[in-house]
Parts: structure tokens; sequence; C-alpha cells
């Protein structure tokens, strides 16, 4: 038994790496669908498919708890699959949109208490097209905090041009959805990276902000929260040792990536 980590591809593998890094007596187990990805770009009823399924090739795994590191899964799926699909008696799914929030309005995890004005008021959201359209981000900010503007820009291309490994693409992207943003947005005090892929180029995401803008760091929260969580579930942490490292792609071509992108050997199987 280990925790899974579910992702459309590469991007969960900043949340994995964090979360090794936070408990490193934990075992993980993780599932990119690389043969899939983008899921930003699918409709909710094609992500939802295609998470369930990988769900459930981690609890073929003995992961009785799976983390969601794909904020467009997390925005788009998760609620219809914690109140339709998920045997709650003994499984459980998790997202990686609210502890990002909760850090955002300095909230103690599962703090709810009813909404009340923060600090940060202008914030910049990047995320994959199907997340800023699901408006999730904001609904769940609302149940929480009042008075803050979010500008959201839906970043497209960005996880294809990392998924097929062109630096170049992704860079001159994430520029130009950057100055998109500030367009509509010249002074955010805070961006949040609100897809787990972009943190892979989160230098690219700064050099572009400015330094007056504080980028959230969305894989150590969700490693704090997931941490928290366990200590709270000790059922759900597993005795495992051995991380298996799954992927519906080509395992060879995405192990180079991750082994690039982690600067550690990283070896994937077939899923
Ligand atoms: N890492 C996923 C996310 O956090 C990327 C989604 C995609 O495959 O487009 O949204």
């Amino acid at each position: 038994m280990a925790v899974g980590i579910f992702d459309s591809g590469l991007g969960g593998l900043t949340v994995y790496d964090a979360v090794s890094k936070a408990m490193p007596d934990t075992a993980f187990s993780y599932f990119g669908d690389n043969a899939h990805a983008p899921y930003g770009v699918r409709d909710a009823e094609d992500v939802f498919d295609l998470t369930c399924r990988g769900v459930e090739r981690l609890w073929e795994e003995g992961c009785d708890l799976v983390i969601l590191a794909c904020n467009t899964a997390s925005a788009v799926a998760l609620k219809r699959m914690q109140e339709s699909w998920v045997p709650v008696e003994t499984k459980r799914v998790l997202g990686v949109f609210v502890p990002m929030i909760e850090a955002l309005t300095e909230r103690q995890w599962g703090d709810n208490s009813p909404p009340r004005e923060v600090a940060v008021k202008h914030v910049a959201l990047f995320a994959t097209p199907a997340t800023v359209a699901s408006r999730a981000f904001q609904r769940e900010l609302a149940y929480r905090a009042i008075g803050v503007d979010v500008e959201a820009q839906p970043c497209g291309g960005v996880v294809d041009a990392i998924e097929e490994g062109d630096e170049i693409l992704a860079e001159a992207l994430v520029r130009s959805h950057v100055e998109a943003l500030l367009r509509r947005m010249p002074k955010p005090e805070a961006a949040v990276l609100g897809c787990t892929h972009y943190p892979l180029m989160t230098a690219t995401f700064q050099a572009a902000l400015g330094p007056g803008v504080t980028v959230y760091s969305q894989a150590d929260l969700v490693a704090a929260s997931l941490a928290d969580y366990l200590a709270r579930h000790p059922n759900f942490v597993g005795s495992g040792t051995e991380a298996k490292l799954l992927t519906t792609g080509d395992p060879a071509r995405v192990s180079n990536k991750a082994t690039q992108f982690l600067r550690r050997r990283i070896a994937f199987e077939q899923a």
C-alpha cells in the first residue's frame, strides 16, 4: 500500500517531488496519463472518465488514498467523483486546489468559519482553459475570502509544450500569457500557478511578472496539507516503501523527461 499521486502527465511530478521530500518514510506511487495529456482542452465528461480510470489503476496498486495532483481534474471532476463514485468506506480522493486557497486566505486546514477580508486583494491565476472555465478557483475562494479580485488567464499550449519537451515554446507561451494578464491587471500582488505543470516554468513566470509579485508554490502547500491529513488519518499512510511510477505513455521517454525535470533518476513503467 502507498499513497497515490495522479496527473494527466508530467506536472504532478512537482507534487510527487514535494511530498516525497516532506515525508521520506511514506511510499508514493504515481500515475501519469501521458498518452491522454493535455486534459485542459478536454470536456468535463472526458476528464471525469480518464481521471476515474487513472485512480482505479492506483487503487489496484493498493493506494486507498489518491491525490489528484492535477488542477484540471480537481476543478472539473473531483466533486462528481466524491459525490457519486468514490467508495468512501474504504477510499479517499483529494484535490490540490483547496490547500492553495487556504494558504492564500491565511487559513488553517479545514477552517470553516465565514469568509473574511484577507491581505491579498489582486490575484493573478494561471491555469488550463478547462480549469479557468470551471471557475472552481473563484468559487472556493469566495467561501473563504471577501474583496479579492481574481484575474484568470487560460494558458493554452503550455502543457503541450512541456509534455513535448519544447522548452523554448513553453517559455514564449508563458511570457505571452503573463503579458496578456498584466494588460488586464497591471499590479497583481500574488500569482497562483494553478496547473501542476507550471512550476516547471516558475523562473519564467517570476521573471515575466516581476519581483513584486509573490508566486505561490502549490506543491509545497499540498505537501504540508497532506502531512497534516495523514497525521489525522494514519490508516491511509500504508506500510509500503516501494514507489511505483506508472505511465500510459512511453515509459522510456517519460522517464527521461521526469529525470530531467526532477534532476534525479526517475524510472517509469507501463501502466
Ligand atoms: N497538471 C495538470 C493541471 O494541473 C495539467 C492539465 C492538462 O493536462 O492540461 O491542470
